[in-house]
């Protein structure tokens, strides 16, 4: 078997944080205990590339417990758990391709690597997967590939973009969609790791910060309340006036990201848009601010625009670059403008990737059952899988909800009652 991985005596201490990651997700563990009897997976052979870390490792057991068969590749450079990942390859014996750190070329060989396992279901996470696929059809497409799955936003808007001018070839189910996942996921899981990573980086106090989010999406809401949470004054940044009113409306202060740039201590993109810091934002920063992106790709932060200022640069902690700029201040870029809730922490807590990947597991086996009926486009996660996750979420945590009466029933769905 080929891999490619730090340090396989990091399995153990893998193996155990793993368990840990289990234990979490209890959701995700029926679907398991259903899978390893029905076997929905067999005949399935997967190439992933997913953030390597323990959630991802219990989603590839399931898929494995279903029958299928699996090869891993990360979905950045910096967010790989070394440990993690000798524990796939020696306990669950999935080749895997991924070491923290690694430099761009690398990253993209390991793509190539996790396809030449000849997949017929994709599971990205950022659409590099399929972007790789699309470049070189010949060299992919030598056996059919029956369908794929997308993680996240930014991925999704390529693949829409990619089905929009009609040259996506196989059919995608869009688990970034499912309410299950972005309403929780995107919101609670990133808005609390984001701030994790931002701490561990730089043991800073949030309290009484002026903490700018870029980006009033799913992610920002998440991560603006939560630091308001920890004592920040929040202020937000948008293009789009809905989300911009609803981000005034929730108790936010709303500028321009040039006003912004004046009075921010700690600055975070969330868009999965390109250089909304650029240069000339970063030419009136105050001494001291920190910078950095939880959004899918670093390309935030215009990062070459920040070097073009610099008088000279050093690592003073891990994850922490100063750069000291001409004009005698200094900045403080966080994980190279990388994801910082996985670079610096360890992305989302379990809890919440459970719904993510219960999406993730259901829609391979949705594909597996549909793939002849679907059209090479962009799939939502079908509504009844979606609203039973939820439902599973709830009994997991011992919540009960009420059920409609008859009498409701029949209320909600005439026009003639109205009193
Ligand atoms: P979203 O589409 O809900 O929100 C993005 C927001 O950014 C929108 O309201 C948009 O108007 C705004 N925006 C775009 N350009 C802007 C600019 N120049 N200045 C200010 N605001 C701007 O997307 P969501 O779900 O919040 O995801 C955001 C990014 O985070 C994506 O790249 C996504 O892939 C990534 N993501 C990262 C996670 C992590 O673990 N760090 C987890 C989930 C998503």
């Amino acid at each position: 078997m080929r891999y490619d991985v730090k340090d396989l005596k990091l399995a153990k201490k893998g193996a155990l944080r793993i368990e840990w990651a289990r234990n979490n997700m209890p959701v995700l563990g029926l679907v398991a205990a259903r899978f390893k009897k029905e076997k929905p997976l067999t005949g399935l052979s997967i190439a992933a590339c997913l953030h390597v870390t323990t959630e991802t490792a219990v989603l590839m057991e399931v898929l494995k417990a279903g029958g299928a068969s699996v090869a891993v590749c990360a979905s950045n450079p910096l967010s790989t758990q070394d440990d993690v990942a000798a524990s796939l390859v020696s306990h669950l014996k999935i080749p895997v391709f991924a070491i923290k750190g690694e430099d761009t070329r690398t990253y993209y060989r390991h793509l190539v690597s996790a396809l030449a396992v000849g997949p017929n279901i994709t599971m990205d996470d950022g659409a590099d997967l399929v972007s790789t696929i699309h470049q070189d059809p010949a060299k992919y497409f030598r056996k059919p590939i029956l369908g794929g799955t997308e993680e996240t936003t930014t991925g999704v808007i390529r693949l829409r973009a990619l089905a929009n001018q009609g040259k996506l070839k196989y059919p995608i189910i869009a688990v970034n969609d499912a309410l299950t996942k972005h309403m929780f996921d995107n919101r609670y899981g990133t808005g609390q790791s984001t701030i994790d990573g931002i701490v561990r980086a730089t043991n800073k106090l949030i309290a009484g910060s002026n903490f700018v989010v870029c980006g009033y999406g799913w992610c920002g809401r998440g991560l603006a309340m939560r630091a308001q949470g920890m004592g920040a004054n929040v202020i937000v940044t948008e293009v789009d006036p809905l989300r911009g009113l609803e981000a005034v409306m929730d108790g936010y202060r709303v500028m321009t990201i040039k006003e912004a740039s004046k009075i921010g201590d700690i600055f975070v993109t969330v868009t999965g848009d390109l250089n909304v810091i650029r240069k000339e934002h970063f030419s009136v920063m105050k001494n001291g601010a920190i910078v950095c992106n939880s959004g899918h790709f670093n390309a935030e932060i215009e990062i070459p625009g920040l070097e073009k200022l610099k008088k000279s640069k050093k690592i003073i902690r891990d994850y922490v670059e100063e750069y000291t700029l001409r004009n005698g201040r200094k900045i403080y870029l966080l994980g190279e403008g990388r994801l910082i809730n996985l670079a610096a922490a360890e992305g989302h807590p379990a809890s919440v990737m459970d719904m993510s990947f219960c999406n993730q597991a259901l829609g391979v086996e949705y594909m597996k059952q549909h793939y002849k009926e679907m059209d090479r486009n962009v799939y939502k996660v079908p509504d009844p899988i979606d609203n039973e996750i939820a439902r599973l979420k709830l009994t997991s945590m011992g919540v009960t909800i009420d059920t409609l009466t008859a009498e409701q029933k029949r209320y909600l769905s005439s026009w003639e009652m109205g009193t």
